[in-house]
């Protein structure tokens, strides 16, 4: 398993797996074109048997990067792909000289605090009624 850039013939793809998945932003492939040829972002993806299973972005300006959008294929979860996926990009991202990333996270979210929690994201504040002007948001953020 290893993590590769998103290539512009992988946006059909990263659409239909950000698609699936109640909380990933739901972009569609020309939004995912946009993101892979913007120079301050980053797209990232594994693959299985030439398929893209998951996939994470950051908007990158060093020393700071954002986490924008992040989601492992349904039938794939809870196999350590999303933890692989944030590790590796992490250790990606440090290469870069990024020092601190920062995500937006409903709080509701149970598996995805849970994970971020384990790379020790910590909550640095919340923004009330964040989603559909009823769930919280959780800032989080990582000093490497
Ligand atoms: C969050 C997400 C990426 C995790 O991917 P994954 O491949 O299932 O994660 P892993 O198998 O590596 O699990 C890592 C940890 O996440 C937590 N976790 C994952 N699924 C969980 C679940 N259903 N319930 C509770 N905790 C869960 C656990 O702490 C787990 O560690 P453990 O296996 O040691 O208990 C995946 O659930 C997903 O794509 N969710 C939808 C999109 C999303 O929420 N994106 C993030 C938006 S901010």
């Amino acid at each position: 398993m290893r993590l590769q850039p998103a290539l512009p013939a992988d946006i059909n793809r990263l659409a239909e797996v950000a698609g699936a998945n109640p909380f990933s932003a739901h972009w569609n492939a020309p939004e995912f074109l946009q993101e892979i040829n913007q120079p301050c972002t980053r797209v990232y993806t594994v693959r299985e048997n030439n398929t893209i299973i998951a996939f994470i972005s950051y908007r990158v300006v060093a020393p700071d990067a954002e986490l924008t959008n992040f989601a492992v294929f349904g039938n794939c979860l809870r196999r350590g792909l999303g933890s692989f996926v944030l590790g590796e990009s992490i250790k990606e991202l440090a290469a870069q000289g990024v020092k601190n990333i920062t995500l937006e996270v409903n709080v509701t979210n149970a598996p995805a605090m849970k994970l971020y929690e384990k790379f020790l994201f910590k909550t640095v504040s919340l923004r009330k009624k964040f989603y559909n002007n009823s769930q919280d948001a959780a800032l989080m953020r990582l000093n490497l």
